[in-house]
């Protein structure tokens, strides 16, 4: 049976049962009724049935029964998503018209099954957003983590600074090639991108509202306290020399930082966090945390000060205590914070209640590992497996579905959180590009969160996503082509392992040209 992604406990019975517009529902889950009989109502009639959802509060919260046998589809859920889940399981098995009679048994193996998307590299609109969402809730994931800021561009209104999307939003050219890095001299274009490019309060509302009636949390990121060029840009008290600057118009890492001896970026950090908080009801804010070069720190009194007066060990330590504040400000707004795995940097001072998003390795894990082995909350989405900016001839699909406890070493009976597939937007400037990054590797991850490692196969998963493709391409899910997604489109040159950290841009773009006009 073609389902993605594959339930964890499935029988086959003989014959089909009518699923169409002539389909009777009744029972209890109103939502999930009403969903049914709106998507029933674009089927063909195929014969008379009925859908009956009943209560079954044993199950897991967003578990499933399914039976479908003779004329009777029956549905048992302990909630509406549960319900709505096996509804998004018979889509999928409607394609053929009826459905084959079945025993489903189905609850996911993560509870957090989460996409992130960088809005600030690149900008997508609202519709697009709309549309991921929509794919993630037929692939039963629960989670869009937007990431809107960065460097290069600040993409959500905040109404008391009004400079951060009027100004920070706009960056005077985009870097375009990875050559010449790290000595400045990498390629740009000569265009002014981001001018309108954010989404206001209203939209995100409307946003959460559209995600929340297909079980979807959307997690906000602001990036701090470093990847803040786009914010200082516009504020530069900010920062610890409080110099003019631009927003970025490369990538990479860089220096100028948010100033946390200054009690202006705590206040900072509240007031965005205040407005926020009032767009996103979800319980977890995510405070980024990654990639914070500690070199203006060093040379800066207020940050010398503040580590001597907190009484702190280093400037790693003040990142902590930054963490600190910013974690205990958000409880008292409710909020779980969430940060990169660099948060466990001056990790005394870290919230036991935060969620550490795992997505390098560094000195051999030892301190992701510590903080899972405490029992702190751990969302898995190692680069090395499941980062879709990457092309896939180096990281074909079946590495990243290959992605998952065990492909962590990680020992059964130690439980994370979930799983996040992060798509990075530096090198992706159009939609077409985006999906073809995306879309297989999303439907592969919906499998690594959902079905239980035992219960994999990638050859099978393989053969199911062809054979809903069709579907996945009406739900607007647009996989690319199966030549690709293997990994068999090789530059001439194709570059080693060690290579790859510095060339892999070179080869998205080359895999981008050779099925652009194919897509
Ligand atoms: C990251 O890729 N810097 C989280
Ligand atoms: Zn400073």
């Amino acid at each position: 049976m073609n389902i993605i992604p594959k339930p964890n406990k499935i029988s086959l019975l003989s014959g089909k049962t009518p699923y169409g517009a002539d389909t009777v529902v009744t029972g209890a889950f109103p939502m999930a009724q009403a969903t049914a009989k709106e998507l029933l109502a674009g089927k063909k009639g195929c014969g008379a049935s009925t859908l009956t959802f009943r209560e079954q509060p044993e199950l897991n919260a967003e578990g499933y029964t399914l039976v479908a046998e003779g004329s009777d589809v029956v549905v048992g859920a302990s909630t509406e998503q549960g319900a709505y889940y096996a509804l998004m399981t018979l889509e999928q098995l409607a394609v053929e018209g009826g459905i084959p009679s079945c025993r489903i048994e189905d609850a996911p193996e993560f509870s957090y099954r989460g996409f992130m998307l960088d809005s600030a590299r690149h900008f997508w609109s609202i519709e697009t957003l709309k549309r991921y969402v929509n794919v993630l809730s037929r692939l039963k994931m629960n989670v869009m983590h937007l990431h809107l800021t960065d460097d290069q561009g600040w993409r959500v209104e905040i109404k008391k600074y009004p400079l951060l999307t009027q100004k920070g939003s706009i960056r005077r050219n985009t870097q375009i090639s990875l050559k010449g890095y790290n000595r400045g001299k990498e390629a740009h274009d000569d265009q002014v991108y981001g001018e309108g490019c954010y989404y206001t309060q209203a939209e995100l509302k409307e946003l959460v509202a559209y995600a929340k009636e297909r079980f979807v949390d959307i997690v906000p990121e602001i990036n701090m306290p470093g990847h803040m060029v786009a914010a200082i840009a516009c504020y530069p008290e900010l920062s610890c020399t409080g110099e003019a600057t631009e927003v970025s118009t490369r990538w990479g890492v860089m220096d100028n930082i948010c100033c946390c001896g200054k009690e202006d970026v705590y206040r900072f950090a509240r007031d965005v966090i205040d407005e926020l908080c009032e767009i996103f009801p979800f319980p977890y804010f995510h405070i980024g945390g990654d990639e914070v070069p500690k070199t203006a720190w060093k040379r800066c009194p207020a940050c010398q000060d503040a580590i001597r007066k907190l009484g702190l060990k280093d400037e790693n330590a003040l990142q902590g205590y930054f963490n600190g504040q910013i974690a205990a400000y958000l409880k008292t707004k409710g909020k779980i914070m969430m940060g990169w795995n660099e948060i466990l940097d001056g990790a005394e001072h870290l919230d036991p209640d935060a969620v550490v998003q795992w997505w390098i390795g560094r000195r051999g894990n030892r301190q992701e590992k510590e903080w899972l082995r405490n029992g702190g909350k751990t969302v898995l989405s190692y680069s090395d497996y499941v980062y879709m900016d990457h092309p896939y001839h180096i990281r074909p699909l079946a590495k990243t579905y290959s992605f998952g406890l065990k492909a962590m070493g990680i020992a059964a009976g130690q439980k994370v959180l979930g799983a996040e597939i992060p798509q990075w937007t530096e090198y992706i400037p159009n939609e077409k590009k985006l999906d073809m990054l995306t879309a297989a590797r999303l439907a592969a991850f919906s499998e690594v969160t959902w079905t239980e490692d035992d219960n994999k196969d990638y050859a099978d998963f393989e053969q199911r996503l062809e054979a809903l493709r069709g579907y996945l391409k009406e739900i607007g899910c647009n996989v690319c082509m199966q030549e690709l997604y293997r990994g068999k489109i090789k530059p001439r040159f194709a570059i080693g392992a060690q290579l790859k950290w510095a060339l892999w841009h070179r080869d998205v773009h080359y895999e981008w040209n050779r099925v652009k006009d194919l897509l």
